[in-house]
């Protein structure tokens, strides 16, 4: 008993430790606030940008560092480097109570060193890389001064048209839970106080990825039941993870824009999920809730933001030039903004600024770090796993020969060709930084490939066209290439700035007459393989129907070319997943995997007897949402399940045999669905369950099983009660969310 007892208390430590420094934190947070005028604390509230980017529409203002000597702003965004958060910070400390500064920054794939775009990390469906990137991103960004990134954005989304889907985790809400709460640990690392650890900021709450049309800023409008299951569980997966800060979001929900949304704020974040950080608004959505046609003014804009609880305004500057007026007639009480500011110092505090203001200030470390050989390999490394292979059959046609890649390193003669082959910046994709001497630090394709062939191989380049271009006058330089070649790689896609923020496309085909130049090449009767590089599902059918070897290569960053060519050569072995379904047309979006069965579901593909299909397309999505290929093959055994019938808690467990049926060791993404046959509502045809990335050598099998309880068969029901039901649940395993072996079994309570 003693001895247990011992074991409790030992146990607890850390705990109670933790418990009395927060309590210790709260007491000094306090002592601070009492000597704040009203001024001050709304100064608190209030954020600026600085002069080193803009990430949204500027308002001039060259009185900024003076308002900052007065106390007037808590916190600047656009501010980094050592040698200008230490000037700032400076300031701060001439103010009346030195309250240091905060410095946020949208560090969304890395800092110095960019890492593959978010949606193309999700592809990899590699929790630990993705961990590892963001702690790397932490690192370089706090080494420069950074202390808060406005990351990770977690928006579902199932419309590719609009352009901020590169910076999520794509459609399932499963996987972006994982992948939230990966990216919030690799963020604040070990936790506050350490110097390499930046506070996370969950972005955008809520349903911003839901945007009518898929135009960005748009209204959503969704029913409750959709929101809770599809759209916050990765928010609050982020939250379960110790997320410090939330950001709201530009859209109106339902009605009432979300920095003005009491309901998801106040009651369902802070109230219900007992959030205890402080929520920072978008780039000015304080004031633009009187273009929504919510607020009269920038007063009652303050007052309908404050009340909801939005605790810092970015860039609006209604609470700086309203809120106090506003606290002193009564429209806003002084307990809200003492909690908004309270929760913002508490951050300060527990970040150490302000036992040290200037501990982020750091030269010798930002020295060291801006240039951190581990950081590369790390992010050739996320990108190789990133890249997904949609297609590799032989330039003979489906099953007529060996598959066309990987490429032969001793191959004589390639044609690289294509906007993308020598393309530097491009890579990077949106939400990256231009720093002066990405020319050189860059790898591009050409030097990718350059780097993996003998002397005795030669390359060709022609640019052929320009990624928007409407000329063909490349070409024929682009013909000649591929006639001299042995195999050609034609390298496509989007633009740096056409997918991110206000990036919405209504046709997101491939742009300019890149698939016209793919034609062009195909045409010369050469083995041609497509890379295409996007922040987005793009539509190319042509290429996907006549080109024999295809590569999703997204945004990859820094590392790009080099982590090609480990893939176009075999280095690597691609094992990437779609984590967004890739439509036909435009006129399938919204496109997912889990959508309901409807009461006349088409029975196949060509099925359009009064069923809920197209009559001028199939309803399948061109490529699955979970796909991607190896170059190697996998075989799924039947499902093998403990038992059938189950009762209660009893866990279910599932089995299967995975064997690496080809010629190359490979890893492979081993998928669990789950189907809930009949419901008190309607439930989704397939709902990802749970996952395990395996590696297999050639020949090798594996079992791998899964277990599933009671809580993973959970749903929301009418009342919005989380919860159960007893029935028949179909359990499916397989590669991607089409290609699935299943069975079922039947559950009672
Ligand atoms: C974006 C946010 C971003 C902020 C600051 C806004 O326009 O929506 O995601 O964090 O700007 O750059």
């Amino acid at each position: 008993m003693i001895k247990q007892l011992v074991l409790l208390l030992i146990a607890c430590a850390p705990i109670q430790l933790v418990h009395a420094q927060m309590s210790r934190i709260d007491k000094r947070v306090d002592s601070v606030l009492k000597l704040m005028t009203l001024e001050e604390k709304v100064g608190q509230m209030n954020q600026y940008n600085g002069d080193w980017a803009a990430t949204g529409p500027i308002t001039q203002d060259g009185d900024k560092q003076n308002q900052i000597r007065k106390g007037m702003v808590g916190s600047m965004l656009n501010v980094t480097g050592v040698d200008h958060t230490r000037t700032l910070q400076q300031v701060a400390m001439q103010s009346r109570l030195k309250i240091p500064l905060l410095f946020g920054q949208d560090v969304i794939h890395g800092y110095r060193t960019t890492f593959p775009i978010p949606l193309a990390e999700a592809a990899s469906w590699d929790i630990t890389a993705i961990e590892l990137s963001a702690r790397i991103a932490a690192i370089e960004a706090s080494a420069a001064g950074i202390h808060w990134t406005f990351a990770p954005m977690v928006d579902i989304s199932r419309d590719p048209r609009w352009g901020r889907v590169m910076e999520g985790a794509g459609e399932d809400p499963y996987l972006g839970s994982i992948i939230a709460k990966a990216r919030v640990n690799g963020f604040q690392g070990k936790g506050f106080g350490h110097t390499d650890a930046v506070m996370a900021c969950v972005k955008h709450f809520a349903a911003y990825g839901a945007a009518v049309g898929g135009r960005d800023y748009n209204s959503v409008d969704m029913s409750m039941r959709t929101l809770y299951e599809l759209y916050l569980p990765p928010f609050k997966a982020a939250l379960d993870a110790g997320a410090a800060t939330f950001m709201n979001s530009f859209n109106d929900l339902n009605g009432i824009p979300a920095t003005g949304n009491t309901f998801l704020q106040r009651d369902l974040l802070k109230n219900k999920w007992k959030f205890t950080g402080f929520i920072v608004s978008d780039w000015g959505s304080v004031g633009e809730m009187i273009n929504h046609g919510y607020a009269t003014d920038n007063a009652h804009a303050a007052v309908l933001a404050a009340n909801a609880g939005s605790d810092m305004d970015m860039e609006s500057r209604s609470y700086i030039q309203h809120l106090a007026r506003m606290v002193k007639g009564g429209k806003v009480k002084m307990s809200v903004i003492d909690d908004a500011v309270r929760r913002i110092l508490k951050k300060k505090f527990e970040m150490g600024l302000f036992d040290d203001p200037f501990k982020f200030c750091n030269e010798a470390r930002e020295k060291e770090q801006w240039n951190n050989p581990a950081h590369l390999l790390a992010a050739r490394d996320m990108a190789k796993k990133s890249i997904v292979l949609l297609k590799n059959e032989s330039p003979l046609g489906k099953g007529a020969g060996v598959s066309l890649l990987p490429i032969n390193k001793q191959t004589k003669t390639i044609a690289v060709i294509g906007p993308f082959a020598k393309g530097v910046k491009d890579n990077l994709g949106f939400w990256s930084y231009d720093w002066a001497d990405d020319t050189a630090r860059i790898k591009t394709l050409w030097t990718g490939i350059q780097n993996k062939l003998s002397s005795g191989s030669k390359m060709i380049y022609a640019k052929g066209c320009g990624i928007a271009d409407t000329s063909r006058a490349g070409f024929q330089e682009a013909i000649d290439a591929a006639n001299n070649a042995d195999i050609v790689i034609v390298s496509v896609g989007e633009a740096r700035n056409m997918s991110g923020e206000a990036k919405s496309r209504s046709s997101i085909q491939l742009p300019g007459v890149q698939e016209e130049l793919i034609k062009a090449l195909m045409a010369t009767g050469k083995p041609v393989v497509v890379l295409i590089s996007a922040g987005r599902p793009l539509i190319f059918n042509w290429t996907a129907d006549h080109v024999p070897a295809i590569l999703y290569t997204w945004w990859l960053g820094t590392e790009a070319g080099n982590a090609i060519a480990d893939v176009l050569f075999g280095d690597y072995n691609p094992s990437g997943k779609l984590p967004m379904s890739f439509p036909r047309t435009e006129g399938q979006i919204p496109i997912f995997y889990n959508y309901y069965n409807t009461g006349r579901p088409a029975k196949n593909e060509n099925d359009q007897n009064y069923v809920s299909a197209y009559i001028d397309l199939p309803n399948s999505p061109k490529f699955p949402f979970g796909y991607g290929l190896s170059y190697t093959s996998f075989e799924y055994g039947q499902l093998q399940f403990n038992k059938t019938s189950l009762k209660g808690k009893e866990p279910l467990k599932v089995s299967v045999t995975v064997t690496n049926s080809g010629t190359y060791a490979g890893e492979e993404v081993v998928q669990l669905y789950s189907r809930d046959m009949v419901g008190s509502v309607v439930r989704p045809v397939k709902e990802l369950k749970g996952f395990q990335k395996i590696f297999l050598q050639a020949g090798e099998s594996k079992t791998i099983s899964f277990v599933i309880t009671t809580n993973d068969l959970r749903f929301y029901n009418n009342e919005l009660k989380f919860d159960w039901e007893a029935g028949e649940f179909e359990i499916m395993i397989g590669g991607n969310s089409k290609d699935v072996k299943s069975a079922k079994v039947n559950w009672v309570k």
